[in-house]
């Protein structure tokens, strides 16, 4: 089943426990965290405070897009029961081995997201294991930017990769996607679709999430 990830950055910060609750009544299945330090991406986001402030207001399961310097240091405060994914940048990892094995220690489901530039090769030797590859379709840092068309370039290599030697990978994709791209990103391979501007900076946020469920399912 594809799943429909919408990404709180381009949520309304003042009421962003009202707009949560919103996308899960309209059947979103996951919420995408984005976390920026100013550092690895030339913005500043939240961290763990305000993604706790949500715990018990939402049943959804978190997936925590971690795109930061040294995310070893601070992975751990993300750990939520609530926490399904917690994803690290490859650029942002010198030992991405250690890390996927660290974010494996604390119990939830470990992911890596490559940067457009980065080629999908880079995963050869640990693509076994993950639990989730996360393709960026725009360069990270801010929400509303154009997809990137060699992105579906990437989800195809990545999907033989994974018919090959992890089948339970999930693909994400992430930048850029709204009604008109959404079910091409699918039909190549990807079953999570994280979603920030075209749901958040829709006049009807429930309308638009189920018009892009619609078109995943
Ligand atoms: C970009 C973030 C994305 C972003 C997506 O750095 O990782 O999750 O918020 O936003 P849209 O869907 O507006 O491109
Ligand atoms: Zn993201």
């Amino acid at each position: 089943m594809n799943r429909l990830a919408p990404s709180i950055l381009s949520a309304d910060f003042s009421r962003l426990g009202e707009q949560v609750s919103l996308i899960e009544k309209a059947g979103a299945h996951i919420i995408h965290v984005d976390v920026m330090d100013g550092h690895f991406v030339p913005n500043i986001s939240f961290g763990a405070t305000v993604m706790k402030s949500l715990y018990g207001k939402t049943t959804l399961p978190f997936d925590v897009h971690l795109m930061i310097e040294n995310p070893d240091q601070y992975m751990e405060e993300f750990v939520t029961d609530n926490t399904e994914f917690i994803t690290v940048h490859t650029e942002a990892c010198p030992h991405l081995h250690r890390s996927i094995q660290h974010i494996k220690s604390l119990g939830v489901k470990a992911g890596v997201s490559l940067n457009p530039a980065t080629p999908v090769s880079v995963l050869e030797t640990i693509i076994e294991d993950l639990d989730l590859v996360l393709i960026m379709s725009v360069n990270p840092g801010f929400g509303g930017q154009k997809f990137i068309p060699f992105s579906l370039d990437k989800i195809k290599t990545l999907k033989n990769m994974k018919d090959k030697r992890n089948p339970k990978l999930e693909i994400e994709i992430d930048g850029g996607i709204n009604l008109d791209n959404i079910k091409t990103v699918t039909d190549a391979g990807v079953e999570i679709v994280v979603a920030g501007s075209s749901v958040f900076g829709a006049p009807d946020i429930k309308k638009r999430v189920k018009e892009l469920l619609e078109l995943i399912k």
